[in-house]
């Protein structure tokens, strides 16, 4: 049976992601925040084959849902809709976006810890979040293809780390293990993953590196 795929968010991330996961095969539906027209003919002319629809419906129908909405606003979403499914937190604290909200800066918790608790019956795993739109367009490649970039994949269940690993790969990426939600810190702004479009082999290293960085201190 084909995974079907609901994306949070229909700006820069979530229409490139609604592209990378109908290329790679699933069924996909996509919602903004206001009403479906609003977002009907960008999906139809960049995704044709995504089905633009309403938040309510992708929580109902995917199996996996992605968030792409700005951070500040996923309290807007119901956790009993998000109930038992995977959730992917592409999120990031952009205080252009967010504005100055010291919950969501404090260093005591990663943001996805936050999102992770607040959707505490579903299964929080914090990828796709650190390469940029155009690059996450830009660079898909098939596994074993020479300069295959990777993406951080962090999460306190393994069953579920393990479902992003593998979605992670079919969309392209060469996916790396960064550790538990409370280690997603490593991949937020600030922290010299945040941005990077790199290899595996380079990527597990700023992994490793991030405590001798200035963030990571
Ligand atoms: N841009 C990147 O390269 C990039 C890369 C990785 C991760 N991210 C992260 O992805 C998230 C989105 O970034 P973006 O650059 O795609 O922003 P964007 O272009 O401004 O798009 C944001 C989208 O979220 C929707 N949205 C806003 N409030 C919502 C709500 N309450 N419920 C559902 N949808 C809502 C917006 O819908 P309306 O237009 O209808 O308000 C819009 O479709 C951010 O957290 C960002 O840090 C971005």
């Amino acid at each position: 049976m084909t995974t079907t795929i609901g994306i949070l968010g229909a700006g820069k991330l979530g229409t490139v992601l609604a592209q990378l996961t109908t290329a790679a095969g699933y069924h996909v539906l996509i919602a903004g925040s206001g009403h479906v027209a609003k977002i009907q003919l960008t999906v139809e002319v960049l995704i044709p084959a995504a089905v633009p629809t309403t938040i309510a419906e992708v929580c109902h129908q995917a199996d996996i849902v992605i968030l792409a909405l700005p951070l500040s606003k996923y309290q807007t979403l119901s956790p009993a809709a998000l109930a038992g499914k995977l959730v992917i937190d592409a999120m990031n604290y952009w205080w252009e976006t967010d504005g100055n909200r010291e919950d969501l800066t404090n260093t005591h918790y990663s943001s996805s810890e936050q999102v992770a608790r607040y959707f505490h019956k579903s299964h929080v795993v914090k990828a796709l979040n650190h390469m940029g739109y155009h690059d996450l367009f830009d660079e898909p490649r098939l596994q074993g293809q020479p300069g295959r970039k990777a993406i951080a994949i962090a999460g306190d269940e393994e069953k579920y780390v393990e479902e992003t690993v593998k979605l992670v790969d079919r969309l392209g990426f060469d996916p790396v293990r960064a550790g538990s939600l409370a280690d997603s810190g490593k991949m937020e702004p600030g922290s010299a993953v945040f941005g990077a479009n790199v290899t595996k082999k380079e990527l597990k290293k700023l992994l490793t590196d991030f405590s001798k960085t200035k963030y990571g201190q």
